[in-house]
C-alpha cells in the first residue's frame, strides 16, 4: 500500500514539473486512472464557501478562489459569508473595472492583471472571480460598475489582456457572468428572450475574446435563466457555444447558488458547484456540502445508472487541468501584496480612466487657489467598502479630500459635507475610518456648504452613487436615474455662488444631471480604490493630464435610451411563476447604436472624454483594409488622445447601427508632435452574425470608416468599397 501511495505521489510531481500541454494531458489520464468515484465527485462541488476539494492522498491541492475583480476579497468563515477576522488579508484596491475601461488603454488592462495576479499569488489563490464583461444595457445595472462598459468591442479588447495577466501569475480568471446577467433585480429568476444575431453581435464578444484570445481557464456561469434554462447548466451557451464553438478546455464554475439541477448540472457542461448553501439548500446543515447537486445525488445517479461517467471524467479532467495551470504549475511563484508597485500601478490606472466630462472656460486645471472648499460625502467616505461581492477590506484607502490636501499643501483646504446618505459606519463587516454620523437637516448641511463657498477660489463637489443598496450594488438595481440624496439641490446651490464649481461624480453608472449646464467643470471619478485621492488630485491638479473616454453613454433622460418598456426590463412575470421574462426587444440597438440610430443626443456620448490640451485629426484614407490618419497635440501641454475608428456599412439586407467601434489607439503626444495612426481593417470588422445561417456574413459593398474623438465627434470620415 505505501508503495502505491509514493507512486500517485510522483505522478503528480512529474506532472508538476513538466508545463507542455500534450505531457499534462497524459498526466491527467495517469491521474484520472487512479481516482475514485467519490473522490472525482468530490472535487466537483465545494468543501466551503470559497473552496473546493483536492486529493489529498496524490497530493492535489484543493482549490481556493477569491473575489473579486478589483482587489483580493477578504478571508470568510469556513461556511459563511462574514468575515474571518484575519489581520493579514488587506489588500490593495485597484478602480473598479468601468474605470478600466475607461482608458481605453489595453496596456492598462495588461499592468491591472499582472498586479491583481500577484495580490491573488500572494494569498495562494486558485482562482480569480473576475473579470465581469457583461454588457452595460441599462443604467440602472447594480453592477455595472464592475463591467467594461456598453461595448462589445471596447470590452473584448480590453478583456485580453486583463485575463493574460492575471494568467501569467499562475492564477486562473473566472469570467463572469457567462452570460446574459445585465440587470440584478430578478438575477435568479429572470428569462433572457434575446435573438441569436444580438446575441453573438453584443453580448457574447467580450466572452468570447477573453476564451479564444486571452485562454482564459475558467468562466462563471450567471444566475439568470436564458432558454428557461439556469446559465450555470446552459446546454446552448455552455455546451453549444463555449465548449463546442470556441474550443474552451477550462472549467466552468457555477455562480455562487447559482446550480439548481442535478441532471443539468451533468450534462450541460458545469464543472464545478458552488455556494449552492446560500441559496437555502439544506440550510443549516453540518453535510450540508454533501448535498450540493453534484455531490451525493450526483453519486446516488451514477451508481443507480441514471448518468454515466463520461461526463464526470470530462470535469475532472477539466479541474486537473485547472490545477496543472495554477497550484501545480512548473515554477510558480510568491506573488506580492500591498507594495508600492501595486499602489503606483492602481494610481496610473485611476489616473488613465478618470474622465473630463466638461471643462467650459478651462476652469481645470485648478490654479492659484487660496482656498478650496471640498463639498460631498463622497469626498470622505470609504468606496472600496459596499456594492457586493467586490466590496473589499483594503489596506488604505485615500479619500479625495485627503489626496487634495496632499497636493495642495500651501491652500487652505476646508470641508463641508453638503449632503448625507445616512451610510452606516461598518458595512461588509468593515469600518469606515471616518465618522459619518450626521445631525444637521439636508437644508442646514447645503446653507452651510454655500456659506462656505463664499470666499473659496474653487468649490469641487465629490457627489454621485456610492455602492450602498440601490445605488451600484450587487443584488439590486437603482430604482432613479437622478442623483440620490438631495444632490441636485447642492450642487444648484453652489452654482448660484459664481464660483469655480467642479462636479465629480463617483459611480460606475450614468446619472441625470439637470444642473449640467450651470457647472462649468463635470468630471466622471469612478470608484478608483486605495489610491482615488492621489488620482484625483493628479488629474483636478493638472499633474496628470486626463485622456480617459466614457465607455457609456450618459443620456439626459432614461426615457431616451433603449430600454424603457416593462417587457424589456425588468420583465413580465409568468403566471403563477417566480420566473419573469425579459424580452432584449432594442436587439443590436443598444447604447450609443441606439442614440445614434435615433438621432436622440445624449448628455455625454460613448467614447466622449476631454483632455487639458487638443488635438487636430487629418484626412483618413483607406488603402485597401488599412486606414491611417494623423493626430497632432494642439495644444501646449503634453497630452493623450484615444483615437477611435467607427465603421458603418451604407447599405445592407439587416438593419445596422449608423456606426460600430472597431478599433482605437491611445497616442500620447508632446506639445506640436504628431502621429500617424494606422488601422487593420478585416473582415470580422465589416460582417453581420447571420442567425438563419448561423454564420458571420460580410456584404460586398460600400462602407464607411469614422475617425473620431467620440461616437459624436467624428472628425474625419471615408467611404471604401469592398467587391
Ligand atoms: C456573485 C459573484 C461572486 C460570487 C462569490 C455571487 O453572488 O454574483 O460575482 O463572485 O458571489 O462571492
Amino acid at each position: 500500500m505505501k508503495r502505491r501511495l509514493i507512486l500517485l505521489a510522483s505522478i503528480v510531481l512529474a506532472a508538476a514539473c513538466s508545463q507542455k500541454a500534450p505531457d499534462i494531458e497524459k498526466q491527467i489520464d495517469a491521474i484520472l486512472s487512479q481516482l475514485t468515484l467519490e473522490e472525482k465527485i468530490a472535487m466537483t462541488h465545494a468543501q466551503s464557501k470559497f473552496s473546493s476539494p483536492g486529493v489529498p492522498r496524490l497530493g492535489i491541492p484543493e482549490i481556493w478562489c477569491t473575489d473579486g475583480p478589483h482587489g483580493i476579497r477578504p478571508e470568510v468563515l469556513w461556511d459563511k459569508w462574514s468575515q474571518a477576522g484575519w489581520t493579514n488579508d488587506s489588500c490593495t484596491a485597484y478602480p473598479a473595472l468601468t474605470c478600466l475601461a475607461a482608458t481605453w488603454n489595453p496596456e492598462m488592462s495588461r499592468l491591472y492583471g499582472e498586479s491583481i495576479g500577484e495580490e491573488a499569488l500572494y494569498r495562494r489563490k486558485t482562482i480569480l472571480l473576475g473579470p465581469g464583461v457583461n454588457i452595460y444595457r441599462h443604467p440602472f445595472g447594480g453592477r455595472n460598475f464592475e463591467y467594461m462598459g456598453e461595448d462589445p468591442y471596447l470590452s473584448g479588447r480590453m478583456v485580453v489582456p486583463y485575463v493574460q495577466g492575471v494568467q501569467s501569475k499562475d492564477v486562473a480568471v473566472c469570467v463572469k457572468h457567462f452570460a446574459l446577467n445585465n440587470d440584478e433585480i430578478h438575477r435568479h429568476t429572470v428569462n433572457v428572450n434575446v435573438d441569436d444575431r444580438t446575441l453573438y453581435e453584443i453580448y457574447l464578444p467580450a466572452f468570447k475574446a477573453a476564451v479564444t484570445e486571452g485562454g482564459a481557464w475558467s468562466v462563471m456561469g450567471s444566475y439568470n435563466l436564458y432558454n428557461n434554462e439556469h446559465l450555470c447548466h446552459n446546454k446552448k451557451i455552455l455546451v453549444d457555444i463555449l465548449k463546442g464553438e470556441w474550443g474552451f478546455d477550462g472549467v466552468v464554475v457555477s455562480d455562487w447558488g447559482g446550480c439548481h439541477d442535478t441532471g443539468q448540472a451533468v450534462r450541460n457542461g458545469l464543472d464545478l458547484e458552488y455556494g449552492t448553501w446560500t441559496d437555502g439548500l439544506t440550510m443549516g446543515a453540518t453535510n450540508a456540502y454533501d448535498n450540493y447537486f453534484l455531490a451525493k445525488p450526483y453519486l446516488d445517479g451514477i451508481k443507480s445508472g441514471k448518468y454515466g461517467t463520461d461526463e464526470l471524467d470530462d470535469k475532472v479532467r477539466r479541474l486537473l487541468r485547472l490545477q496543472f495551470r495554477t497550484n501545480l504549475a512548473e515554477g510558480r511563484g510568491h506573488g506580492r501584496f500591498v507594495c508600492p508597485e501595486h499602489s503606483a500601478a492602481a494610481r496610473r490606472i485611476a489616473g488613465e480612466g478618470i474622465v473630463l466630462l466638461k471643462n467650459e472656460g478651462g476652469v481645470l486645471p485648478v490654479k492659484d487657489a487660496k482656498k478650496i472648499l471640498v463639498v460631498g460625502e463622497n469626498a470622505v467616505k470609504m468606496l472600496t467598502v459596499g456594492g457586493g461581492s467586490s466590496s473589499l477590506k483594503v489596506k488604505y484607502e485615500l479619500s479625495p479630500l485627503a489626496g487634495l490636501k496632499a497636493r495642495f499643501p500651501d491652500a487652505e483646504v476646508v470641508f463641508e459635507r453638503g449632503y448625507s446618505s445616512g451610510a452606516a459606519v461598518v458595512q461588509d463587516g468593515v469600518s469606515a475610518k471616518f465618522d459619518l454620523a450626521e445631525s444637521r437637516t439636508p437644508e442646514q448641511m447645503v446653507a452651510d456648504a454655500v456659506a462656505a463657498a463664499q470666499d473659496a477660489d474653487y468649490v469641487i463637489v465629490f457627489g454621485g452613487l456610492n455602492k450602498n443598496k440601490l445605488q451600484d450594488c450587487e443584488g439590486k438595481d437603482r430604482v432613479e436615474y437622478g442623483l440620490p440624496y438631495g444632490q441636485d439641490a447642492l450642487v444648484e446651490a453652489l452654482a448660484a455662488t459664481g464660483r469655480k464649481l467642479v462636479f465629480v461624480n463617483i459611480s460606475g453608472n450614468a446619472v441625470a444631471m439637470p444642473w449640467a449646464g450651470s457647472v462649468p467643470a463635470i468630471v466622471q471619478g469612478w470608484y478608483l480604490g486605495s489610491e482615488a485621492g492621489n488620482a484625483l488630485a493628479d488629474v483636478l491638479s493638472g499633474d496628470v493630464n486626463p485622456s480617459g473616454k466614457l465607455p457609456f453613454t450618459f443620456p439626459y433622460e432614461m426615457k431616451d435610451g433603449p430600454v424603457f418598456t416593462e417587457e424589456q426590463y425588468p420583465g413580465i412575470q409568468r403566471e403563477g411563476e417566480d420566473i419573469f421574462d425579459e424580452y432584449y426587444s432594442e436587439g443590436v440597438f443598444v447604447g450609443y447604436r441606439w442614440y445614434d440610430a435615433k438621432g436622440v443626443k445624449p448628455m455625454f456620448a460613448f467614447g466622449h472624454g476631454l483632455s487639458y490640451t487638443s488635438f487636430e485629426y487629418g484626412d483618413a484614407s483607406v488603402s485597401g483594409r488599412k486606414l491611417s490618419v494623423s493626430v497632432k497635440n494642439t495644444g501646449d501641454v503634453v497630452g493623450a488622445e484615444v483615437v477611435q475608428l467607427y465603421i458603418g456599412d451604407s447599405e445592407c439586407s439587416v438593419p445596422r447601427p449608423v456606426r460600430e467601434l472597431k478599433g482605437f489607439r491611445k497616442v500620447f503626444l508632446q506639445p506640436g508632435e504628431s502621429a500617424k495612426v494606422t488601422f487593420d481593417i478585416p473582415d470580422e470588422a465589416l460582417s453581420f452574425f447571420d442567425a438563419d445561417a448561423h454564420k458571420w456574413v460580410l456584404e460586398p459593398g460600400e462602407f464607411t470608416a469614422c475617425v473620431g474623438s467620440a461616437s459624436d465627434d467624428i472628425r474625419s470620415s471615408v467611404k471604401f468599397t469592398v467587391k
